[in-house]
């Protein structure tokens, strides 16, 4: 489907069951590539999957990179705006509430990019293998945002240390943050699923108690 601004699949799921996700692949993925996990991790939900329009070697990414883990942070900031109108697009054609935001590595970076830039944009995020997407922040209120950070022990691309830096940046601007970590790599595995399921079904029925 390309009428709106990104490239992207929707699937339209049962609304009542769930909150949208929103689906942001990693570097060289593109818009079918989370689809099954955001089936298993959240069914019956409605997808909606961009694919990034960044390319480095012909690869799909959400911003430009100077190096592995170096980020070009105008750029970030320029990408993480345009994904976040594409947000506003999608929602107000396919009748969407604030979707919780699915991202894998790149795809996570730009998902916190968005949180700490439009954090209006998101319910909330699954961060899969996330880092710090840009050193100089804006005061944000992120005040009971629900955000999940699932980590690689022996990720060689994000040290630990990076990692729980994020954790506390979202944390100190309000948000409820958990943060996990795996003893994996940088690739997914079968626990990142049982773990976001898990995290997701709890903030749905909070979400549903405090709607009562
Ligand atoms: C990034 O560029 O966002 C991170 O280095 C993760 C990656 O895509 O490899």
């Amino acid at each position: 489907m390309t009428e709106l601004s990104f490239i992207h699949r929707f699937a339209p799921g049962n609304p009542r069951e769930a909150a949208p996700l929103l689906l942001l692949h990693g570097t060289g993925g593109d818009e079918s590539d989370l689809l099954p996990l955001g089936e298993a991790i959240a069914p019956g939900a409605a997808l909606i999957s961009p694919r990034g329009k960044v390319l480095e070697h012909g690869m799909p990414r959400f911003f430009r990179r100077l190096a592995e883990g170096v980020f070009d942070e105008d750029d970030v900031r320029r990408r993480a705006n345009e994904l976040a109108d594409f947000v506003v697009e999608a929602r107000k054609h396919y009748g969407l509430a604030a979707p919780i935001a699915l991202g894998y590595s790149n795809g996570a970076n730009i998902a916190a990019a968005m949180l700490l830039l439009r954090p209006e944009a998101l319910a909330g995020a699954i961060l899969l293998r996330a880092m710090v997407p840009l050193r100089d922040v804006p005061k944000v209120d992120l005040a009971g945002k629900p955000v999940l950070i699932v980590s690689g022990e022996s990720d060689p691309i994000i040290p630990p240390s990076n990692s729980q830096r994020l954790a506390t940046m979202l944390a100190n601007a309000g948000a409820d943050v958990r943060h996990r970590t795996l003893p994996v790599g940088h690739q997914l595995s079968q626990a990142d699923l049982t773990v976001a399921k898990a995290w997701l079904e709890r903030v749905e029925e909070s979400t549903e108690l405090a709607a009562r």
